[in-house]
């Protein structure tokens, strides 16, 4: 069964087993990882874990281009399966790139881990008094739009970014569901329900073209 933990400097090697999975240069979603963090060392994981730990504090003042963000890691065993950050206020990265990232290694994946994880998360966004969620994904990423879905994300619309067509989901922060709430995740779900609440027309005409072989 898996936990949703905070980053800890005990798990290095379990993190790097999981960091050489992802692959080199490919952008771990959810882990706040920046080309700037040395994770090889012992002493440099345990500056990076610090660093995130410091990022959610409530005590420590903000920057003001950043943003104060709570990160958990998916665990189970002795394994870091995933990752998944929650930004707490709306910046201007905010507005663009959403409240939430997350990424589940490869050989994790399809398991149901990331919708139990978003639920999780959506949780703790209660607990901080926050009443909606924007989650923002390439307008191909099939798995993660079908997570969002999963947490009743309702589609905004699409949009042309700098990074191609993304989709917006908006998720309304209500009482926990059944699935929110649930310690485990689900393998065998009713399928999502989704609602296009507002599509721009133009976005979409930008969003398709984009998509042309
Ligand atoms: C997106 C991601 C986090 C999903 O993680 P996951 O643990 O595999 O997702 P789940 O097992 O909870 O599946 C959620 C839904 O997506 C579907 N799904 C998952 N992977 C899929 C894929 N490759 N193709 C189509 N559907 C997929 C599942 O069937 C499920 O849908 P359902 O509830 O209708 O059955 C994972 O694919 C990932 O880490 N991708 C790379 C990073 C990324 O894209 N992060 C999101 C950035 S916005």
């Amino acid at each position: 069964m898996p936990d949703l933990i905070a980053p800890s400097a005990r798990l290095h090697s379990a993190w790097l087993e999981a960091h050489a999975e992802w692959g080199p240069g490919v952008h771990e979603d959810g882990f706040g990882l920046l080309s700037s963090d040395e994770v090889d060392s012992p002493a440099g994981f345990a500056a990076w874990v610090a660093r995130l730990a410091d990022a959610s504090d409530q005590v420590n003042p903000v920057a003001a281009d950043q943003v104060r963000c709570t990160y958990r890691w998916i665990v189970e065993g002795k394994q870091v399966l995933g990752g998944i950050a929650l930004r707490h206020t709306g910046n201007d990265a905010v507005r663009w790139a959403g409240h939430i990232g997350y990424g589940i290694r490869p050989s994790a994946r399809r398991r149901g881990l990331a919708t139990w994880a978003l639920g999780r998360i959506l949780d703790e966004a209660r607990v901080l008094g926050m009443d909606r969620l924007l989650i923002v994904c390439a307008a191909d990423n099939v798995a993660s739009s079908k997570t969002t879905e999963r947490l009743g994300g309702v589609l905004e619309n699409l949009r042309d970014t700098a990074d191609g067509a993304a989709r917006r989901y908006w998720i309304e922060l209500g009482a926990p569901s059944t699935q929110e709430s649930s310690s485990q995740p689900q393998h065998s779900r009713e399928p999502g329900r989704a609602l296009i609440i507002a599509v721009d027309r133009r976005d979409v005409v930008v969003a398709a073209r984009q998509h042309r072989p």
